[in-house]
């Protein structure tokens, strides 16, 4: 008789890292063919994150997601990067094989397949405005861009970084940059990337023009709807938060590590629950 293997261990990263939902999501999928997982939160320190990953995968680690503030540095610490990995400029997905350690970044398709699949919000053709120009941007505008909007412009307070990213991705689309006091035209979908809502600061946007069938996306997600999402809302556009992007970019993980896709609906449905 074969000894039973013990559940394969994974991990997510952060610091802070205590409100993750990742170990949920993760067991959740699990779930759904009966595989048997350990899904732990991991505080590194701030000051030794490779240290950190490195004793992970040298004690059992199969796979590992990584969070804020660490992404950046796991891009680094990476020996292979899969190419959407090197657009971003970030990694949140990592794993070995034969001894190197690889990274992915998943958070663009996550955001992608909750637009345009889950909400049923096309992305080819329209004219998409992105409000901030932080790490967070930078991981999804490549998988946006691919989508084939009408046109995506980057928005963000300190102008140059909006800047710079937009010059980092003009050979992927149509893509402009401005600050946030210079927003001119309307635009069918509005996707706000900044900290603020983290902060619980009111993102304040000019008087841009809103129309009817407008929607609003903040990559964050909490109990309450973001005060750009309030403010959305008051616009009359239809809105979503980011609960929906977390647990498809989970999934794409998923499927690196197991090898098959797991059903996002009622993990979706039932968050916050
Ligand atoms: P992340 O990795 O989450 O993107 P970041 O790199 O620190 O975090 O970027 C935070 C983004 O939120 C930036 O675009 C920041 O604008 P600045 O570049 O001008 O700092 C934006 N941001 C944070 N607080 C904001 C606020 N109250 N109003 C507008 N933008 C804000």
């Amino acid at each position: 008789m074969s000894t039973p293997q013990p559940p394969k261990r994974f991990a997510v990263f952060g610091n802070p890292i205590a409100h993750s939902k990742s170990p949920q999501i993760h067991t959740a999928f699990a779930a759904q063919r009966e595989l048997s997982l350990r899904y732990e939160r991991i505080e590194a320190p701030l000051d030794d994150f490779a240290g950190s990953v490195t004793a992970f995968f040298q004690h059992d680690g199969a796979g590992a997601n990584v969070t804020v503030p660490f992404k950046e540095q796991a891009f680094s610490l990476c020996d292979v990067l899969t190419p959407r990995a090197q657009q971003a400029g970030a990694v949140n997905t990592l794993w070995q094989e034969g001894g190197r350690l690889f990274g992915d970044n998943t958070d663009g398709a996550g955001l992608v397949t909750d637009l345009c699949h889950n909400l049923g919000w096309p992305l080819a053709g329209r004219r998409i405005l992105v409000l901030g120009a932080g790490g967070a941007v930078r991981g999804v505008l490549g998988p946006l861009l691919a989508a084939a909007p009408a046109s995506l412009h980057v928005a963000n307070r300190t102008r140059d970084k909006a800047d710079q990213l937009a010059a980092l991705f003009a050979g992927h689309g149509n893509i402009t940059a401005g600050g946030l006091d210079d927003l001119q035209g309307e635009f069918d979908l509005i996707i706000n990337a900044t900290s603020a809502s983290l902060a619980g600061a009111a993102l304040t946007l000019p008087a841009m023009q809103v129309h009817r069938d407008s929607k609003c996306y903040d990559m964050m997600y909490g109990a309450e709807p973001t005060p750009f999402l309030r403010w959305a809302a008051q616009q009359g556009a239809a809105t979503a938060d980011g609960r929906g992007m977390l647990v498809e970019q989970a999934a794409e993980a998923f499927l690196i590590w197991h090898g098959w896709r797991p059903v996002t609906a009622a993990v979706i449905a039932s968050f916050g629950k």
